[in-house]
């Protein structure tokens, strides 16, 4: 009691340097070492160190040398170092040590954990975080500091983890995310004919790699307007492909937030796909019905992520859907006639009709030259399913020929996801590199290939360097 009073008050005794508190843990029948901390005013190693140990039932002065009794309790003492060959629940406790002529005492507590005992995962002394595919080494802490103290010999090291077996040296030349987990390292020491173990725990960790992780918006591009028809209900689709789940992809309204009410005249629904490698995110920005007011705004689709924010801001345009399709003929008599038909009917040339055509002539001395041209001011579904005949009258000979209208494929700008633009990749000499090159298009004819320096790389597998194509 009066030891700990002591130490609150030394705390904060100015001038006086904080005292060092350590916690050490360690399994049950395994060997724990105790290290005093060393000042540089005492770095000798072999310096005269005192210890004390606190434990529940006893109180005990170790020296430096290593008498018969401590050896037969299985404790040994060598200057900052102190060896406990097989802790057990009597050990735990705490320790302290003060250096020769210093009053500075260190602290150090003992805990002795079971195997079962909830509170072993304290055992673990480091984690380690790898990335995916990459190599990855795993330390696991030796105190090979016995070593240069006592006639005591590494006798052999065994990593696993939960009874999986853990690759020689710990060394993974391709980790995978099932390799996560807590390792158990337990080395064994020959000492005085017996075998001594002691167990360290490590935490792995491994991330999908760097070069996985993306988060691009693939569509619509940036400053894309798109056409409207007021009073219509238009779509418009924001497409993007990231690697985390924890992102967001969503849209705005100049500056604020677009709801998902879709009750709303405006708003936006969510939808994504899983994959293992990829999330596809789409965000459906619905307008109701397009008003003069909708036409006026930006909207945003803004893609959160830790990894890399990015968005894209678009504007509504009302349609200028006029499609003008001109007919030209070439005659020699002009009382030659050239007129449209929709199906079988004629088409007037009133031009305050959606559909209709114009029409006009140049003489020359030789030939005349006619243009039909057939105006619709605005394609309806019903102008899609019909056939347009431009037909010439003649004396001479009737011709025609007949056309329809087709809707166009909304059209998705290409682009490449993955590698990132000036993205460096660590590569060992002599190794296997794979450099994968994702794109998205909407065309098939787009073509992705490989140039190194100027010139194309080959796809001849033979080659030391080579690409191959998947789509
Ligand atoms: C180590 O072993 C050698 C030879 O057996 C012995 O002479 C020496 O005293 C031992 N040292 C310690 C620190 O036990
Ligand atoms: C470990 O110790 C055992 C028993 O003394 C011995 O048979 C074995 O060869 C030693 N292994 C190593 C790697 O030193
Ligand atoms: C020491 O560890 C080895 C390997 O894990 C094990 O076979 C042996 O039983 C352990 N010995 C003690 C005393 O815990
Ligand atoms: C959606 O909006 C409507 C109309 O503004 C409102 O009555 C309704 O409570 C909203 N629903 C939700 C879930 O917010
Ligand atoms: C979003 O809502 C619109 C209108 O209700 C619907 O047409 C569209 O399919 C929805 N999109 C998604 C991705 O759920
Ligand atoms: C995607 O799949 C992963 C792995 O199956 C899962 O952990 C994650 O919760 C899923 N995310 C979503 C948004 O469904
Ligand atoms: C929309 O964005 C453009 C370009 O950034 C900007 O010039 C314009 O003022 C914005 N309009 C509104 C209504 O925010
Ligand atoms: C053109 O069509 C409009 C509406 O159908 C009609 O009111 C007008 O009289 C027509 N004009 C001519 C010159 O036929
Ligand atoms: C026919 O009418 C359309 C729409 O009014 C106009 O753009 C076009 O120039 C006209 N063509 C001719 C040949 O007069
Ligand atoms: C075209 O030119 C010829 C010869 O000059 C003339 O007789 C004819 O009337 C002209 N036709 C038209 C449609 O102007
Ligand atoms: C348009 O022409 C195609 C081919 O000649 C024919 O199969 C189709 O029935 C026609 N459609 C209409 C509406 O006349
Ligand atoms: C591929 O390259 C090897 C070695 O340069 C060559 O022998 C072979 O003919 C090539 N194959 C093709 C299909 O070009």
């Amino acid at each position: 009691m009066k030891g700990k009073i002591l130490l609150v008050l030394l705390l904060f005794w100015p001038g006086v340097c904080p005292l060092s508190f350590q916690e050490v843990h360690v399994k049950s029948g395994e060997m724990a070492v105790l290290q005093c901390p060393s000042y540089r005013e005492y770095s000798d190693g072999d310096a005269e160190v005192f210890w004390t140990s606190h434990t529940v039932d006893e109180m005990k002065l170790f020296n430096m040398s290593t008498s018969a009794e401590q050896r037969q309790m299985g404790v040994l003492v060598h200057g900052r170092i102190l060896v406990i060959l097989r802790a057990s629940v009597n050990h735990q406790g705490n320790y302290s040590c003060s250096f020769r002529n210093s009053s500075r005492r260190s602290w150090i507590n003992l805990r002795v954990y079971t195997v079962e005992s909830k509170e072993s995962g304290k055992m673990i002394q480091d984690s380690k975080t790898c990335y995916t595919d990459k190599s990855c080494t795993l330390y696991c802490h030796d105190e090979n500091i016995l070593f240069d103290t006592w006639n005591i010999t590494r006798n052999s090291t065994t990593c696993h983890k939960e009874g999986e077996p853990s690759p020689k040296d710990g060394y993974f030349s391709s980790v995978k995310k099932e390799d996560s987990g807590i390792y158990t390292c337990t080395w064994s020491y020959l000492y005085d004919g017996q075998i001594y173990n002691m167990t360290s725990m490590v935490k792995l960790d491994v991330q999908p790699s760097e070069i996985t992780k993306k988060a691009v918006i693939i569509s619509p591009e940036n400053s894309q307007e798109f056409d409207v028809d007021l009073d219509s209900t238009v779509v418009i689709d924001c497409k993007a492909v990231t690697s985390s789940d924890t992102d967001d992809l969503f849209w705005l309204s100049g500056d604020s937030f677009v709801e998902t009410n879709s009750t709303l005249p405006v708003f936006y629904n969510y939808t994504w796909v899983n994959s293992t490698e990829e999330i596809s995110m789409t965000a459906s920005l619905v307008f109701r019905q397009v008003s003069e007011e909708d036409l006026s705004k930006n909207y945003t689709c803004k893609l959160q992520s830790d990894y890399e924010t990015s968005f894209v801001t678009i504007t509504l345009k009302q349609n200028d859907s006029t499609v003008v399709i001109d007919c030209k003929a070439v005659t020699s008599s002009d009382t030659d006639d050239l007129f449209w038909l929709s199906g079988d009917s004629f088409v007037e040339t009133n031009s305050t009709l959606p559909v209709f055509y114009n029409y006009t002539w140049v003489n020359s001395t030789e030939e005349i030259s006619m243009t039909a041209s057939l105006v619709f001011r605005q394609v309806s579904e019903e102008d899609l399913s019909n056939n347009y005949t431009c037909k010439l009258q003649s004396d001479y000979e009737t011709s025609f020929v007949t056309i329809t209208l087709k809707q166009n494929e909304p059209f998705i700008p290409p682009v490449i996801i993955l590698p990132k633009n000036k993205q460096e990749f660590e590569v060992d000499l002599d190794s296997t590199v794979v450099i994968d090159c994702k794109a998205v298009t909407s065309s098939d004819i787009d073509d992705l290939f490989w140039l190194s320096g100027d010139s194309f790389v080959e796809t001849n597998s033979t080659l030391p360097v080579f690409y191959n194509y998947t789509w």
